[in-house]
């Protein structure tokens, strides 16, 4: 494994960019997240549509080694509406890159690509006992606003329909070009 010295001087040689459809595959990382392949491409579709940003951070020689999707609209209108507020969801980093800032960095260019946009608002939900992710929401200006059940379901690559059940915290954060 890489030391952390090592991953900062990569960490400028990050990129981090829109996603393409040869991302795909390696949203999959490796087999951790092969259930979630139909999920994926349904979000690549809406992206092209300008439903929603998918953005993926690429290390040269590596590949994708990140990932942060934002619905612009949603049916819960609470959650994204299209104008004002948007929604941001499937944020990870690949284990041997947290840590360092990267993703800090993907959530400033996503919020700042938001204000671009006009947007004002950002909301997310974090799994209750995610206590990492929800300290890091925190330091960035994010605040609980509400409990949500965590209920939804997808199909599999398999096309089994699968049901989870995460309670999480919704959290929001206002931005603007000011701030
Ligand atoms: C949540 C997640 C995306 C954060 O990504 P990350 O790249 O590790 O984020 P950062 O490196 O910007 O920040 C993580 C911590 O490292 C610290 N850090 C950042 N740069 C650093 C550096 N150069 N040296 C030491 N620490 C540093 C940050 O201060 C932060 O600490 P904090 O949480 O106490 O504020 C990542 O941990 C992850 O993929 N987790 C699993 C999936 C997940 O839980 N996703 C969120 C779902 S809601």
């Amino acid at each position: 494994m890489e030391t952390r010295t090592e991953i900062n001087n990569w960490s400028d040689t990050i990129t981090i960019r829109k996603m393409q459809k040869s991302d795909l595959p390696a949203l999959e990382w490796d087999g951790e997240y092969t259930r979630f392949r139909d999920v994926y491409l349904m979000e690549f579709e809406r992206s092209q549509i300008g439903s929603s940003i998918l953005w993926v951070a690429d290390l040269p020689d590596h590949g994708v080694i990140g990932q942060l999707f934002v619905q612009l609209n949603a049916e819960r209108q609470e959650l994204a509406n299209g104008h004002s507020r948007a929604y941001m969801y499937a944020f990870r980093i690949k284990p041997p890159y947290r840590g360092v800032g990267l993703g800090t960095r993907m959530m400033n260019i996503m919020e700042s690509d938001l204000v671009r946009r006009g947007f004002n608002w950002v909301s997310l939900n974090v799994g209750k006992t995610n206590y990492s992710a929800r300290r890091l929401y925190s330091r960035l200006g994010y605040r609980v606003i509400a409990h949500e059940a965590g209920r939804w379901s997808y199909r599999d690559e398999k096309g089994i329909l699968q049901n989870v059940e995460e309670p999480a915290w919704r959290m929001e954060k206002f931005i603007s070009p000011s701030l």
